[in-house]
């Protein structure tokens, strides 16, 4: 496996004195060339952090990251971002949305108009890929949230990005879309073959999208573990009722269950009705 993205003793903190986060410790991982990763984990324990200073977007003081071998310093366009929130131009129609960032590569004094009609070429084919063929000329406000999040993914792969970086994509969108967000977003992936690195923390997309899922646990932000996911390149969403897929849905419920403190909340809750209970039998 070609190494894309290696990351090694990597330490973020957050603020200083008595307000000082410790966000991400000592955090080793190594991301092969065209891998999936989905990092899963409670609210707090430094997905977001790890994923913007993967993105050149945070600084850091202590360790390394590198992709292709050459340091992360600062954004990259062989690395592009997609958000919660779309991030569009309202502005701007959805296929000028999907052209903006090309345009403005393509209108330095060195662009061709070869260059431009391959660019225009490949941002027609990816709004058709997305199913936005019949929505190229409406503006943002005018479409679903899931549509907004197609136009944005459509956008960041423009660039033919080495690496995609995504921050709870679908975190905003209902129950069904996401479903229909999790099939494209495979396809687009095994088509594109990129390098994707996926936060969320939602368990069962996680195992879904990815071919390794990245465990994080909060107070320091930490890898907990690393999960290698045992289902093939093509999915379907039966998977999710497979015993295999639940029973790793589990494991990694339990892991996040038990390196948050959510566990020990519950058995105390447990003790607690255990006294109200033999409270009442005495009153
Ligand atoms: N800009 C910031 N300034 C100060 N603290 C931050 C900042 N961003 C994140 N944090 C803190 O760092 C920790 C990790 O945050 P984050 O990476 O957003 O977690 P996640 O995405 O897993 O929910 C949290 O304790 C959070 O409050
Ligand atoms: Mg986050």
């Amino acid at each position: 496996m070609t190494i894309k993205i290696r990351i090694r003793n990597l330490d973020k903190f957050y603020g200083s004195g008595a307000r000082r986060t410790h966000a991400l410790q000592n955090v080793d991982l190594d991301i092969g060339a065209g891998e999936f990763v989905t990092l899963v984990g409670a609210s707090g324990c430094g997905k977001s952090t790890l994923l913007r200073t993967l993105g050149g977007l945070e600084e850091y003081a202590q360790g390394s990251i590198s992709c292709n071998g050459k340091p992360v310093d600062g954004a990259g366009p062989d690395r592009a971002m997609v958000f919660q929130s779309y991030s569009l131009y309202p502005w701007l129609t959805v296929r000028e949305n999907v052209r903006f960032c090309r345009k403005l590569h393509f209108h330095r004094d060195d662009s061709t108009s070869a260059g431009v009609e391959a660019a225009s070429g490949r941002a027609d084919a990816l709004i058709a890929l997305m199913g936005l063929g019949h929505v190229v000329n409406a503006y943002p406000s005018e479409l679903s949230g899931g549509m907004q999040q197609r136009v944005a993914i459509a956008r960041a792969l423009m660039v033919k990005p080495d690496v995609l970086l995504m921050d709870e994509p679908f975190g905003a969108l209902d129950a069904q879309t996401r479903e229909v967000m999790h099939d494209l977003m495979r396809h687009l992936y095994l088509l594109e073959q990129t390098t994707v690195v996926f936060v969320t923390h939602d368990v069962e997309e996680a195992i879904y999208l990815g071919q390794r899922v990245v465990v994080m646990a909060p107070r320091p932000g930490r890898i907990d573990s690393v999960i290698d996911v045992p289902f093939g390149r093509e999915r379907a969403q039966d998977l999710k009722l497979s015993p295999e897929f639940t029973a790793l849905k589990r494991h990694i419920l339990d892991r996040i269950r038990e390196t948050s403190g959510m566990k020990t909340d519950l058995e105390q809750l447990n003790k607690l009705s255990g006294h109200l209970h033999t409270a009442g039998e005495l009153a």
